[in-house]
């Protein structure tokens, strides 16, 4: 029997107290804004499931980039939305892409904003599919030649980071040896390495037109029952040279995270995925929640349970938050 010696709510009391004792804490220094850049100019195309959240040319997108950069927010991550799309994805490739002229431009613009790059060709096959698609299936080896491919033309282009999230096995290893051959050795790769088959991607693959044409991703992303099965994933990518992993989506995978943040001594970050952010937007609209409280509570869990860095559609309205 501790009490009445020890009072929890003695160091309660106030918010100065409060401050002292605070054993998690978001920072600007946290956060990574993911983008959709699409063909085009003078587009800034609402995306309806994830309200704030906007497909943009490539002059717009330069001018959020900025904004989100005057706020503090040091990386931001893009998604390319090409003209056309066929079954090899070939416009994720090509030296002059959306994404690589996008790259140039922020760049060209704001030389010190750490630019990462998706790597996966889904937005840009016509089967919607992460991988080459040979009689229904999705064959790997053959689309690690793909992956590798674009992996170097963001990184001609500039792109600091190269962040690959189709879940072929051997993509960290085949896009280290190709950027290493060419180079590009310093560039750092940030592995989506527990990527799960999740139904939280939904609003995503409305703003990027990438949901699959036929079956499913769970062939090759994994299924959200498996622990251990993620810790060899994350595992196997810092062995074949991933510098940071992730865990993706954050909030019903916060155990993941822990796990694997005390499994592993590298950098791990979390994305806080589309259907995670439509949630909080969709009931704050409603005013069943308090948005703004919601999502901080959200960002500081993602942080308490282990992440380092936190990809997020919140990353704007959270360093405004974090700058008053
Ligand atoms: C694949 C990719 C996806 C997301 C990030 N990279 C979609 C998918 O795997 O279907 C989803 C991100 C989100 O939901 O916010 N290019």
């Amino acid at each position: 029997m501790t009490f009445p010696i020890h009072r929890y709510r003695r160091l309660r009391q106030s918010e100065g107290i409060l401050r002292m004792v605070r054993e998690t804490t978001l920072s600007i220094d946290d956060l990574i804004e993911p983008f959709f850049v699409c063909e085009g100019s003078g587009i800034r195309q609402k995306i309806s499931s994830m309200p704030g959240v906007c497909r943009l040319s490539i002059e717009n997108l330069v001018s959020e980039v900025k904004e989100s950069y005057s706020l503090g927010i040091p990386a931001v991550i893009l998604f390319g939305i090409p003209s056309k799309k066929d079954e090899l994805g070939s416009e994720a490739y090509k030296q002059d892409g959306i994404i690589q002229r996008a790259i140039l431009e922020i760049k060209n613009a704001i030389p010190e904003i750490i630019v990462i790059t998706d790597v996966c060709i889904d937005e840009y096959t016509n089967h919607g599919h992460c991988g080459v698609v040979e009689d229904g299936k999705i064959l790997n080896d053959a689309t690690l030649e793909l992956l590798s491919k674009m992996a170097l033309t963001h990184a001609e282009s500039g792109a600091d980071i190269i962040a690959p999230s189709d879940m072929m096995d051997g993509r960290v290893q085949k896009i280290r040896a190709t950027l290493d051959e060419t180079g590009h050795q310093d560039k750092i790769i940030m592995s989506y390495a527990a990527k799960f088959a999740s139904a939280f991607y939904g609003p995503f693959r409305e703003a990027a037109d990438s949901s699959p044409q036929f079956g499913d991703r769970c062939s090759y992303q994994m299924d959200p029952a498996n622990t251990n099965e993620s810790i060899k994933e994350v595992i196997q990518d810092i062995e074949e040279g991933a510098d940071i992993v992730m865990v993706k989506p954050a909030l019903s995978y916060l155990d993941i995270i822990s796990k694997v943040r005390s499994e592993v001594n590298v950098p791990v970050a979390a994305y806080n995925v589309s259907g995670e952010y439509s949630m909080v937007k969709a009931a704050s609209q409603n005013g069943w929640v308090d948005g703004e409280r919601v999502m901080m509570e959200v960002l500081i869990s993602i942080k308490r349970a282990g992440a380092n860095m936190i990809l997020t559609y919140f990353s704007r309205e959270a360093a405004k938050l974090l700058n008053r």
